[in-house]
């Protein structure tokens, strides 16, 4: 998979796109690493980059989803703090990993990520939609 944005993906407010926007940059950056692999510290930028937007992001859409009197924020809340284990896990793997499972990383991380966050805003996210609409 390819990630790119799309209007499609937009949840109606402007600085939670434009989270989703720069998060999808990230991605894709990672995405193409696997084919052209740029050097260890860049994909380590990369990921720090990346787990400091979702920290800041998340919270964000946390703020705002209680804000709006969305109802299942305590569920979307979970979702996030997995993904952030999870990023968290993959970053200390990569930092301590051996140049093989660096590169397994980089072969699968991308691709994995863009479909996580794809599958989260069109599912999670745009439940919250017709919230910001109503606003
Ligand atoms: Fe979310």
């Amino acid at each position: 998979m390819s990630i790119v944005w799309d209007e499609t993906l937009a949840v109606g407010d402007a600085a939670i796109d434009a989270d989703h926007r720069r998060m999808i940059e990230l991605i894709a950056l990672l995405e193409g690493a696997s084919a052209d692999p740029p050097s260890d510290d860049r994909i380590a930028l990369t990921l720090a980059e990346l787990s400091a937007l979702c920290r800041e992001h998340f919270s964000r859409e946390e703020a705002f989803q209680r804000t709006i009197g969305f109802p299942d924020h305590e569920d979307h809340r979970l979702g996030h703090e997995m993904l952030l284990k999870r990023l968290d896990a993959v970053m200390a793997h990569y930092a301590d990993g051996c140049a093989e499972v660096r590169a397994g990383i980089v072969r699968t991380l991308g691709d994995s990520l863009a479909t996580w966050l794809t599958t989260h805003i069109t599912t999670s996210d745009m439940e919250f939609q017709p919230y910001v609409r109503g606003r």
